[in-house]
């Protein structure tokens, strides 16, 4: 099975109908609230979190079915994390997945409510799950994986410091640090969550996930900066150029385009180099990291 064409589309077609399944109906009151959550949910991003979840669990012998949930789990949190990363406190972006970002086409206070119950959602559905069959002592360590990867060790934290660092220049030891809390933990958490809910996924196994996972979250993040300077509007589908505006500190902006992406390139080759021990057919986790460092949105 190839990843662009076979796996990419049908998981990304797959969690989108999950998505729509697990929130809460557009008709439902208060209305406007609801409105916001799907508006900022549904029909668009690349959905790769919700891939890796998958991935990392089909690996190891979960059923699709089976990682609905924790899919779902992590485009929420993700979901709400990009409404609150626009607000104007934040990065006061207006374009969101080529379209008005959540507070623009609704209100701030409505965008910050919104956000906070999509997070809300993502730890009930997990904690809910009646799919899980990897039982509920790795279920449990689902919701704390997530937990601390969403929160101010995680995501959370990793958005702080982005903010306190405006205007600065960064060492690049807390540059990594920096990207490997605002974006590396929930690529950890997906592929954690997928390997926890898998029957298969041998205790030896996840450390060396771990260290993939940590790896493409590096790349990820590092492409994203390099493509707020060298993409388009049009194609990202949110402003090009946000963080020269605002003056963030990112690789591409501290150490130049090239070296930027000489480091992405390591960051790939050492994920590569993580998944080496396994014995499981890791086909799949290897092409989602080469789509990661090539990516053009
Ligand atoms: C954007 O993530 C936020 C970052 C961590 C850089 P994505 O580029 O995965 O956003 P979507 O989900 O595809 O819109
Ligand atoms: C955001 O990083 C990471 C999050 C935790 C949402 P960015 O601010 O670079 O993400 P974009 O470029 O707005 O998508
Ligand atoms: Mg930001
Ligand atoms: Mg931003
Ligand atoms: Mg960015």
């Amino acid at each position: 099975m190839s990843l662009l064409q076979d796996f990419l589309p049908a998981r990304q077609a797959r969690v989108e109908r999950a998505l729509d399944r697990y929130l809460p109906a557009a008709g439902t009151e208060p209305r406007r609230l609801h409105e916001a959550m799907r508006y900022a949910t549904l029909g668009g991003g690349k959905r790769l979190r919700a891939v890796l979840v998958y991935a990392a669990g089909e690996t190891f012998g979960a059923t699709a079915q089976q990682l609905d949930v924790p899919a779902c789990a992590l485009e929420l949190i993700h979901a709400y994390s990009l409404i609150h990363d626009d607000l104007p406190a934040m990065d006061n972006d207006d374009l969101r997945r080529g379209r008005p970002s959540c507070h623009r086409a609704f209100d701030e206070a409505t965008a910050l409510l919104a956000g906070d119950a999509l997070q809300a959602r993502a730890f009930g559905i997990l904690a809910a799950d009646t799919d899980c069959a990897a039982g509920a002592v790795r279920q449990l360590q689902m919701v704390a994986h997530l937990a601390e990867a969403a929160g101010s060790l995680g995501m959370a934290g990793g958005q702080a410091i982005d903010l306190q660092s405006v205007g600065q220049s960064l060492p690049r030891a807390a540059l990594e640090d920096m990207h490997a809390r605002k974006t590396g933990a929930l690529f950890r958490a997906a592929v954690m969550l997928g390997a926890l809910a898998a029957p298969r996924a041998p205790d030896t196994a996840f450390a060396a996930l771990d260290r993939y996972a940590a790896g493409i979250g590096l790349v990820f993040q590092i492409t994203d900066d390099i493509l707020d300077i060298e993409g388009n509007t049009a194609t990202l589908g949110k402003p090009q150029g946000s963080d020269q505006r605002q003056g963030k500190p990112t690789y591409a902006a501290m150490l130049g385009v090239g070296q930027a992406r000489a480091l992405a390139r390591a960051g790939y080759e050492a994920a590569l180099a993580s998944l080496g021990g396994l014995e499981d057919n890791t086909g799949l986790l290897e092409e989602i990291a080469a789509y990661i460092l090539s990516r053009t949105r």
